[in-house]
């Protein structure tokens, strides 16, 4: 089930301390290993959280979201951060617009458990990434704390059918978790899949 749009109204509760203290955004990025000169794109970008210390370490980002709002906060963010290298893209819930092959690699952060129609979404996503280019995605684990409800979470295993169905293989899965309250803690999954 498609969960429901992070509204731009509440984007200062994603770019606050408690966030970056449970989703660090440079050690989370790290487990990925962005390559200098390689090109990236974040669909769902809000408001750079990701894309602007991302865009340090990489050649270009494409930032994309749906929603205007969004992008008016991410550039907003990016001429206070004099940020050059990230363009911020309009796009519509299942069509990128972006060439065929023109990114390295794909960054889904906090994003498909939101998406309308994951399997058109992701056939997208397949069709701007080169052959042997990357797809990362971070979703919240099933248990841990914050997020959204429990039934709009995606488990890994369907969003490892669902890029399987897109053309990408899985190459390598991490989890991250930050404790919280004694037992209670913080989840998230990271999956990296290269396009076939
Ligand atoms: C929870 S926010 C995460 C933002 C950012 N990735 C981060 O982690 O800070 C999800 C974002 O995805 C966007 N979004 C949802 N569905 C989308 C779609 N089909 N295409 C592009 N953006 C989408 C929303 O507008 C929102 O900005």
């Amino acid at each position: 089930m498609a969960g429901h749009k992070y509204e731009a109204e509440k984007a200062g509760h994603l770019e606050g301390r408690l966030r970056r203290f449970l989703a660090p955004p440079n050690a989370l990025l790290s487990r990925f290993v962005p390559l200098p000169g390689e090109i990236w794109a974040e669909v769902g970008v809000g408001t750079g959280f990701f894309a602007i210390p991302l865009a340090a370490r990489v050649e270009k980002v494409h930032a994309l979201d749906l929603n205007e709002k969004m992008l008016a906060l991410l550039r907003r963010n990016l001429l206070e951060k004099q940020v050059q290298n990230i363009e911020a893209v309009k796009s519509d819930e299942s069509t990128l617009p972006l060439p065929d092959s023109s990114v390295d690699a794909v960054l889904l952060a906090f994003v498909l458990h939101e998406v309308d129609e994951p399997e058109r979404f992701l056939a997208e996503v397949a069709r701007i990434t080169r052959t042997g280019g990357r797809l990362c995605v971070i979703e919240f684990t099933e248990s841990g704390l914050f997020g959204p409800p429990q039934d709009e979470r995606l488990t890994t295993q369907q969003i490892n059918d669902l890029a399987a169905g897109a053309g990408f293989e899985s190459s390598r899965a991490w989890s991250w978790q930050r404790r919280l309250l004694g037992w209670k803690y913080f989840g998230l999954a990271g999956i990296e899949y290269r396009k076939l």
